[in-house]
């Protein structure tokens, strides 16, 4: 069998075995179907202490020879990328692999001519267009480190992003278009370079052709300086363990982080577990829903699909615009064989009613996929019998920012499917779960926190700027083990990924820190204390909940939730607005002055017959009260 394809699940089964007694054969085998400048020595150096964790020492690689070079000789005139734009009335593009290995040297190229160079760090925050993934690319031809901010981001938190990482360059458009609105985005980007000493570049493509501030010396359109510059761009030689990009995700506590994902491990295990868990075949189109804003646009629009030779679809708009039949039009229009999309847009679908979908013949569709969050047993049934036609396997993916790739899956139609469970764990992966005594749970239908105890190729090497937090949040809970932050449960093998035990919270796929939230509600001068939590929400998965104490005086409802809904919007943006705003006298704490969050989750989810042990409470009286004032 080749090493790098998976086609039975025999196949699944032997190479997982392989992997677990003989990791650095299994990897240096997968590897190898990959080119490389120079090879490694050393497969795997690891120590989960420290954390120290390094894959292909010594080898030098670019990830976009892989993702392009490498296809030229025999499928340069494959379709690489096809672009689906917000308006269908506009025409779609299709780039060739020898299109997009030409622009991605030439943007490639600017960025030089701007003094761009390897290890400088870049930012870019711009819609679904095709420049976004040519961008991404040529970052990684020269060696920049890229990090791209989702466009839904407010301004603040772009400067934030761009300031902990030190970027000197910001690739953006001069606005966008997102089902009926016409956004700005390039003010955005002015606002936010306003507190941005470090960025001497910002790149602009013409996207609605809108009138924007133009800071000279700084900004350039990008159509512009691609016209008269070579398409010819040496790819950097980069160590396996050079930066590829940083990503920034939320966790319990302080600011966002910056993840960082390193060269060689990435590149072997995005294109490994894509190849495998879609079981993708020459000439299928591949589409992926999400935004490359999230890791899941980074791993599996760009570099998974890119690293197999297959055509990836990017849509810039929404799946309710103009009509909610879009995703499926879309699906008919391409002949799309592999969809992978988000439970909160499959729900949202399907509160919608099953006309939007009834009609479109769905018939090329081969292995449709969900990820983000854990999908409940409804939606997972509809997609099957709607978007399946109960003909085609669900991959319930789980895996996270941190991981690099998915880790629990179904690989297509290989595995055997329980609606609700992510399945079994790719080879190389080895998930257990822990009590809370660290102890592992082997029994099955246990819950138990979910953690790793064995290093993979694209796992995170640390915290961008703050190695400690990189061990305090992911190796410190449990010694020796990386910690997920999510609990679950196994069955016959398979996993059921039951949520986060920490203090983040997923609403609609998007992950947000409880404390993150908090701070950006508490910038508004009425507030003097807030604690936000999830509540099961029908269509997002989870809500956010805010309970809010306000300075003394007289206050008017309306005005106290503008200013709530402003300071987040500022502060994080539209995606974090806490859903429900419960104004409260007192919050629940404890004498020491802890927030007691667990009682807030009970009233939030309007559990309140039972509220576990409360002698700690300073005054107890504040739940009778928050119950009364319950939204
Ligand atoms: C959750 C997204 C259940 C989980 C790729 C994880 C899931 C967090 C699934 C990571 C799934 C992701 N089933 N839960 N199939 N996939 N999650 O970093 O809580 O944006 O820890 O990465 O999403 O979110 P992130």
């Amino acid at each position: 069998m080749n090493p790098f394809e998976i086609t039975t699940y025999k196949e699944y089964q032997d190479s997982y075995e392989n992997a677990k007694n003989n990791p650095e054969r299994f990897w240096d085998d997968i590897a190898s179907h990959y080119s490389w400048q120079k090879k490694w020595s050393k497969t795997l150096n690891w120590d989960f202490k420290g954390p120290k964790i390094s894959w292909f020492e010594d080898g030098k690689l670019n990830i976009t020879e892989n993702c392009l070079d490498r296809h030229l000789k025999k499928n340069g005139e494959s379709t690489a990328l096809i672009w689906e734009p917000n308006n269908p009335k506009e025409p779609e593009l299709r780039m060739s692999y020898y299109e997009l290995h030409s622009a991605v040297c030439r943007f490639a190229n600017v960025l030089k001519s701007r003094g761009i160079k390897k290890g400088d760090r870049v930012a870019i925050y711009m819609p679904m267009i095709p420049e976004l993934t040519i961008g991404v690319l040529a970052c990684a031809r020269i060696g920049a480190i890229h990090s791209v901010v989702f466009a839904g981001f407010s301004s603040q938190a772009l400067t934030d992003r761009i300031n902990d990482s030190t970027c000197c360059a910001v690739l953006t458009s001069d606005g966008m278009y997102r089902g009926a609105k016409n956004l700005a985005i390039k003010t955005t980007v002015d606002e936010a370079l306003k507190s941005c000493p470090s960025v001497k570049t910002v790149v602009v493509v013409k996207r609605d052709n809108r009138n924007i501030q133009w800071t000279h010396g700084r900004d350039i359109w990008h159509h512009e300086a691609v016209e008269n510059i070579s398409d010819f761009c040496p790819a950097e030689a980069m160590d396996s363990e050079d930066v590829l990009f940083i990503l920034y995700t939320s966790g319990s506590t302080g600011k966002p982080k910056g993840v960082v994902h390193t060269c060689g491990g990435y590149m072997v295990y995005a294109g490994y577990s894509f190849k495998n868990v879609f079981q993708y075949k020459a000439g299928d189109i591949y589409w992926c829903t999400a935004d490359v804003g999230w890791v899941t646009g980074h791993s599996y629009i760009i570099y998974g699909p890119l690293l197999n030779c297959a055509t990836t679809l990017m849509f810039e708009g929404i799946p309710t615009w103009p009509t909610a039949s879009r995703f499926w039009e879309i699906c008919d229009k391409y002949s799309v064989n592999q969809f992978y999309t988000a439970p909160t847009a499959i729900r949202s679908l399907m509160a919608l009613g099953n006309k939007w979908v009834e009609g479109f013949s769905l018939k090329n569709l081969k292995v449709i996929g969900s990820v983000g969050e854990p999908i409940n047993k409804e939606a997972w049934d509809w997609y099957d019998k709607m978007i399946g036609k109960s003909n085609c396997p669900i991959v319930d993916t789980w895996w996270q920012t941190e991981t690099g790739g998915i880790m629990i899956s179904g690989l297509g139609n290989l595995s055997e499917q329980k609606p609700t469970f992510a399945g079994k764990p790719l080879p190389g992966i080895e998930p257990v779960l822990l009590d809370i005594n660290g102890r592992e749970i082997l029994d099955d239908g246990i819950e138990g926190h979910l953690c790793v105890k064995f290093p993979w190729p694209s796992m995170l090497r640390t915290i961008y700027g703050n190695h400690q937090r990189c061990k305090d949040v992911y190796f410190s809970n449990y010694d020796g083990y990386y910690f997920t932050g999510d609990g679950a449960k196994r069955e016959e093998g398979m996993y059921r990924i039951i949520g986060r035990v920490d203090d983040v919270i997923n609403v609609s796929g998007h992950r947000f820190g409880t404390a993150e939230i908090e701070n950006a509600i508490n910038s508004s001068t009425l507030v003097t204390e807030s604690a936000v939590v999830g509540y099961p929400h029908a269509i997002k998965g989870q809500g956010i909940y805010a309970f809010i104490s306000l300075e003394a005086g007289d206050h008017n409802e309306i005005d106290v939730n503008n200013s709530i809904i402003s300071a987040v919007v500022g502060s994080i943006g539209h995606i974090a607005k806490p859903d429900i705003i419960q104004i409260a006298p007192g919050l629940p704490k404890t004498r020491s002055g802890k927030i007691m969050r667990r009682i807030l989750r009970k009233i939030a989810e309007g559990n309140t017959k039972d509220m576990g042990d409360t002698s700690t409470l300073l005054d107890p009286s504040v739940i009778d009260s928050l119950i009364k004032g319950k939204k």
